[in-house]
């Protein structure tokens, strides 16, 4: 898409900002109240990302932020649907919304991102959930604000899903849920086709932005006074395939720290088959990359690896892991895996542990495996439940134990901490993160949100640190 076209679509988008924001004032005049969204947001960064713009435009037409689902006269939820528990996170709260909507009559409900790729759970929507008025995919987000004047100029059922795009719209308002911190789309979709996973099917194949509309973006934010960012792609190493530019993530990432004002640099995901010595060489040199891997595994076993297609061995990921450290002193690695994938013996589960140990992980999200519809390992023979458990506990305690020993590293350390909020039980203190992601509470002393303080590391509680300030 060319940037005029981009633009083109921008500017139509934000006319039907204005369009419904005229609806809107209206029905808050004759209700004698402001009226209120809400935006729910379930999955990953991506996800989360792209409701800071639906909440952008919401911000544009008046709404006010609602403060519970209940009192929302419109209701977004943004779903995920890489594991079969998301799916039911979705429908239970669609059920109890339906008494919301009881109430407030003119309630508007509506659902996307990547669930509504999967033609099953729209058609279920329509059938089971009538009280749902607005549906769209994570094809078209940007067209939002278009989608939502039209439920609310010409009423009924609104659905519009884009099979695939290779639209990338820039420029469109967000609101960003923290002032200090943002998460920045490098590219969009994935080429990868894990076998176990949904993700290239509902977000469609892999899309990288021109770096200079990225570091635009990272600047402006800089300006509002953003501290930290976060680089976001489904695979950040393959950034720049199909621009006409020889970027490299690499060569991005050094741009992006090089802007003013940016403290942190953060990236998710890095797929290991495609993280180059030229990416560890700019962590290296670069003070404000975080000291801090996410580089999924996702089984120890090569023949597991094999079958899941993800392109490299455990021995290439472990040696992976020795040039990170090795290159980046005090880098936190944390992990993906996954547990019962189709064909995995007990031995496979011990090479997965084995790795988990060899490595040294500092955390790890481990997971079940879950048949997704229309994945070429869903249509593989299923293990058995209770096997699976059984593994799926055994790989649980290795990660807490190594987890363990290896956050206690940095007790008694001063390191520098990035203030996020007050401490959720206790007001008098607040909460941080060091640049390896590890939590830190310590007492407030005259600090504000968004500081960069020096903290030293007084006990380590298991996943968090309890510290003072260093003056
Ligand atoms: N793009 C990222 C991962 C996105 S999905 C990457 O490649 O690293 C986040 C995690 O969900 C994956 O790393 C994987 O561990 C897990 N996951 C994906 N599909 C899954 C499935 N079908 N069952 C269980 N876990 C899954
Ligand atoms: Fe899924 Fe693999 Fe793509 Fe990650 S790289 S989103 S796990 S297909
Ligand atoms: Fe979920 Fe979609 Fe992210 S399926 S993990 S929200 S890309």
């Amino acid at each position: 898409m060319t940037k005029d076209n981009s633009l083109k679509e921008t500017k139509r988008q934000i006319e039907f900002m204005h369009k419904a924001g005229k609806i809107v004032e209206q029905r808050s005049k004759a209700l004698s109240r402001p009226l209120y969204a809400m935006t729910v947001t379930f999955g990953c960064q991506m996800n989360f990302r792209d409701s800071e713009k639906i909440d952008g435009a919401l911000r544009e037409m008046g709404f006010l932020k609602a403060s519970s689902e209940e009192q929302a006269d419109v209701l977004i939820y943004n779903t995920c649907t890489v594991r079969e528990n998301a799916d039911k996170r979705l429908f239970g709260r669609l059920g109890v919304c339906k008494a919301y909507k009881n109430k407030n009559k003119n309630m508007i409900i509506g659902v996307c991102g990547c669930m509504m790729q999967e033609k099953q759970v729209v058609d279920r929507i329509k059938k089971e959930y009538p009280h749902v008025d607005l549906i769209f995919g994570t094809h078209n987000i940007f067209a939002f604000s278009e989608l939502l004047y039209k439920k609310m100029s010409e009423g009924g059922f609104v659905a519009d899903i884009l099979e695939s795009t290779d639209k990338i719209v820039e420029d469109l308002p967000t609101e960003r849920k923290y002032s200090f911190k943002t998460g920045i789309n490098i590219m969009f979709g994935c080429d990868n086709f894990c076998t176990y996973c949904i993700v290239p099917y509902v977000r469609g194949r892999e899309r990288s932005r021109k770096p200079a509309d990225i570091v635009d973006e990272i600047k402006r934010a800089a300006d509002d006074g953003v501290k930290e960012i976060m680089l976001l792609g489904q695979n950040v190493n393959s950034y720049g395939k199909g621009l006409d530019t020889d970027v490299t993530f690499a060569k991005l990432l050094k741009e992006a720290a090089s802007v003013d004002g940016i403290r942190r640099i953060r990236f998710m995901t890095s797929h290991p088959k495609d993280l180059s010595d030229e990416l560890i060489e700019v962590m290296a040199e670069n003070e404000n990359i975080a000291r801090h891997i996410h580089l999924p595994l996702q089984s120890g076993s090569d023949r597991i690896l094999e079958a899941m297609n993800r392109h490299y061995t455990r021995e290439g990921y472990i040696s992976l892991t020795e040039k990170l450290k090795k290159a980046v002193p005090d880098i936190a690695i944390t992990t993906d895996i996954i547990v019962g994938f189709p064909g995995e013996d007990v031995q496979d589960v011990s090479d997965t542990i084995d790795v988990i140990e060899q490595v040294g992980f500092d955390g790890a999200f481990t997971f079940e495996y879950s048949p997704r519809t229309g994945t070429a390992a869903a249509k593989m023979e299923q293990l058995d439940k209770g096997f699976v458990q059984e593994n799926f506990d055994r790989v649980l305690k290795t990660v807490h134990k190594v987890a363990w020993e290896r956050s206690r590293r940095f007790e008694g350390r001063v390191m520098e901490v990035l203030i996020e909020g007050e401490d959720e039980k206790d007001p008098e203190r607040y909460t941080g993160r060091i640049s390896q992601n590890n939590v830190v509470h310590f007492p407030k002393s005259g600090y504000h949100v968004g500081d960069l303080v020096q903290v030293r590391l007084d006990e380590c509680r298991g996943f968090y640190y309890n510290g003072t300030v260093v003056p």
